[in-house]
């Protein structure tokens, strides 16, 4: 076995250049007029490869490779791309113009569809990205409660505004809680940060909190961190603790909101107060969405102040973007109790094929996951926190995934993917035996 050695490095990346010249030449053009020749999630060492199109399960790149999607545009489309119901719900309301200023008439019908799924939320707005989702769940928390801090896991990614972007791990590029690079250094004096899945400690981080916290925020399924479902008794220890104290307790379900009809809230029969979500709530185009009990979300409302105006602004110019509204309505539409069964069905197949897999090869690769989410791990021990995912070989799973790739297979480089309903039980089974070659290939197992 040689995990991480120069000749596995040079392999992966060799197969991967061999395969995508002309994303190689794009990339070195465009990183002449965009940092890093992505805007966004994209990026990939040694260069991304470069998305002409996507149909259902497949992408296309610009040096004609159709890769079968494991990432499903970073966790946005369970449905797969280019769904035609989004794609007409779109045609439809273009006709009516773009953006109007005062609230498009659409609107209602997505705040309906949401309150009707999911429990935490009886009112909700719309932004247009996570980022200022959990910025505004957080923002209310505080003016609700009157306190300042927020806690989180370690490793936990709730968007990227400097009262979240600290602690998230290898994605804000530290690994560790220090001050990432450009972050104000006292957003981390109003951080509370708590193992996730360790129950006694983050109900005794909040407990030595308790007068100073706002918020409790966490995904439900540590997402990033490394797609960890919640131990059993885990998010009722938060949301009992939090309840004993008044303090707001926000799930994250920005990437597990598409695990069941109401989110893992409803899978998992733990009601938060504040719920932030967006990704396949706007199937495709950008939202963000915060929701939560009345009285929080009532700060809002400039009708309820004498002043006329909101005790919390919230303002965004393409807030509720009239596109986003009929798209997200679209896709949540067409994600029936049929689609929640079978995405299941297929990510419960991809992940004990992997397991089986791993263990008939005995590499020390560790596979997480819950319904259409999965992820793998290059590691001896039970990945439950980001501790534990982050004792992954981070180079070997970066040289799978770039292998994966040269296979036609998209798993994220962090190894964190999903299937998705555009796919069958066959590219399930083409995943895992591109696993395997790639395992030999690179020199992985015996
Ligand atoms: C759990 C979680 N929260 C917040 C965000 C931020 O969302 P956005 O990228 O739309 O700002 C993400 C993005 O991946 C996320 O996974």
């Amino acid at each position: 076995m040689a995990a991480n050695d120069a000749k596995t490095m040079s392999t992966a990346e060799t197969l991967y250049r061999e395969r995508t010249p002309k994303s190689r030449k794009m990339f070195d053009e465009v990183s002449r007029l965009i940092p890093g020749g992505v805007t966004g999630t994209g990026f990939l060492h040694p260069y991304p490869s470069y998305i002409v199109r996507a149909n259902g399960c497949y992408l296309y790149d610009v040096d004609g490779n159709r890769l079968t999607d494991f990432m499903n545009g970073s966790f946005v489309l369970p449905l797969g791309h280019n769904h035609p119901k989004v794609r007409q719900a779109i045609r439809e309301q273009m006709k009516n113009g773009m953006f109007f200023t005062f609230p498009s008439i659409v609107e209602q019908d997505l705040a309906r569809e949401i309150i009707d799924r999911v429990p935490s939320i009886e009112k909700v707005r719309f932004s247009v990205s996570g980022t200022e989702a959990t910025m505004y769940a957080t923002r209310l928390a505080r003016a609700f409660t009157g306190r300042t801090k927020v806690a989180k896991a370690v490793g936990g990614y709730h968007g990227t505004h400097d009262g979240l972007w600290i602690g998230v791990g290898r994605a804000a590029g530290t690994g560790d809680i220090s001050v990432p690079a450009g972050v104000l250094p006292e957003a981390r004096d109003e951080l509370v940060f708590m193992e996730f899945n360790d129950t006694e400690g983050s109900v005794a981080a909040i407990e030595g909190e308790k007068d100073n916290l706002a918020a409790v925020i966490v995904e439900p399924i540590m997402g990033a961190g490394g797609l960890i479902p919640p131990a059993p008794g885990y998010l009722e220890a938060l949301r009992d603790v939090t309840a004993r104290h008044d303090i707001v307790l926000v799930f994250d379900e920005m990437i597990s909101f598409s695990i069941a009809r109401g989110g893992a809230q409803e899978f998992y029969g733990v009601t938060p107060d504040m719920t932030t979500t967006g990704k396949c709530a706007g199937g495709g185009l950008p939202i963000g969405v915060f929701g939560g009990r009345a009285e929080i979300m009532d700060l809002l409302d400039p009708t309820k102040t004498p002043t006329g105006y909101a005790k919390v602004s919230h303002v965004a110019t393409y807030g509720g973007h009239p596109l986003s509204m009929v798209s997200g309505l679209a896709y949540l539409q067409a994600m029936t109790p049929e689609v929640y069964a079978r995405l299941h069905h297929l990510g419960d197949l991809v992940r004990s094929e992997l397991r089986h897999l791993f263990a008939r090869l005995e590499a020390p690769i560790q596979v997480t996951g819950v319904g259409h989410l999965f992820g793998f791990h290059w590691t001896v021990q039970d990945v439950t926190d980001y501790a534990t995912a982050s004792s992954s070989d981070r180079d070997t799973i970066h040289d799978i995934c770039l292998a994966m790739i040269s296979k036609g297979y998209f798993p994220s480089s962090g190894a964190r993917c999903c299937v998705s309903a555009a796919m069958t039980e066959r590219h399930i089974r083409g995943f895992v035996r591109a696993m395997e070659e790639t395992l030999h290939e690179l020199d992985l197992v015996s």
